[in-house]
């Protein structure tokens, strides 16, 4: 991969994506890992997946291998059937000398809890790993809580006003939990709850040079006005003609 900004030059993504994430005060450090086409398309054919190629996996592996936690909105789930989250043999021996957990644990948000206690991400267990953290507002069904609890650890958080977890919740849970860094892989609704409530302070985005036009949604929705904040380049890579954005959201006063 090759790196154009900062400084131009040949670098392991691994390294690129290594960076220092100070943590804030009372929760962790929050990262999104989004891939869009050139005129901001966040699906083709209802997935992520022709977007970003070979470099994109290899981005991805990057960014999961510093996550304490993975956190993905349940629709994500459903759509791109979500398997547990896993690190490659050398990454978790990697991470535990370093004083991580060998995976990062995986946070699955939802308000309904339409899930399939089935899916892989619930089944695809080995033991090793605690089960998904799944949490979920006061007024998902009891039903619904019944069919998932035997699967993984359901955890109920205060409601944002007429709508589902409050963000500012779900950090502080996560921080609780010593989580210092989350990885949040969208899908594109999860992501507009997070920015709206600006706890988003990385954004790893993909840009891969296609354009599709369509309906497709953007990397980050969610009612209301968007708001103009100050993010910076941390670096810009490329490979094969797709981009590797690393922006990080500057809070100088
Ligand atoms: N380009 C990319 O990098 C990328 C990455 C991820 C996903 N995607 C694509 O995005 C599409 C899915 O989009 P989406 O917006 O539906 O995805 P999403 O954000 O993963 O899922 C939306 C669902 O997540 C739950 N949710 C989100 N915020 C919540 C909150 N604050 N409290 C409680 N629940 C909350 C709700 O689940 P319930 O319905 O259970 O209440 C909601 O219906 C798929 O086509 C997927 O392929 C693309």
């Amino acid at each position: 991969m090759r790196q154009l900004l900062p400084h131009p030059g040949e670098i392991d993504p691994a390294e690129a994506y290594a960076a220092i994430r100070p943590r804030p005060a009372g929760r962790p450090w929050v990262a999104a890992l989004m891939a869009a086409s050139a005129d901001g398309a966040a699906t083709v054919g209802g997935r992520s997946g022709p977007l970003g190629g070979e470099g994109d996996r290899a981005v991805f592996r990057a960014v999961r291998a510093v996550a304490d936690a993975v956190v993905v909105g349940a629709g994500t789930v459903r759509d791109e059937d979500y398997g547990p989250v896993r690190s490659p043999e050398q990454t978790a021996a990697r991470r535990v000398a370093a004083g991580q957990e060998p995976h990062p644990r995986l946070v699955v948000v939802s308000g309904r809890l339409h899930l399939n206690p089935g899916q892989r991400l619930f089944a695809e267990t080995d033991g090793t790993t605690p089960p998904p953290l799944v949490v979920h507002p006061p007024s998902t069904p009891a039903e619904a809580r019944r069919r998932i609890e035997a699967v993984a650890e359901l955890v109920e958080l205060p409601a944002a006003v007429g709508r589902g977890v409050d963000p500012h919740a779900l950090v502080a849970e996560l921080g609780r939990r010593h989580l210092g860094v989350v990885v949040v892989e969208g899908g594109p609704s999860l992501n507009g709850v997070l920015v709206a409530a600006d706890v988003v302070d990385e954004l790893c985005l993909t840009l891969d040079p296609m354009v599709v036009g369509g309906s497709a949604p953007r990397i980050a929705h969610a009612p209301g006005e968007p708001e103009a904040r100050r993010w910076t380049t941390a670096h810009l890579m490329e490979q094969d003609g797709v981009l590797f954005w690393r922006l990080v959201r500057d809070r100088r006063a």
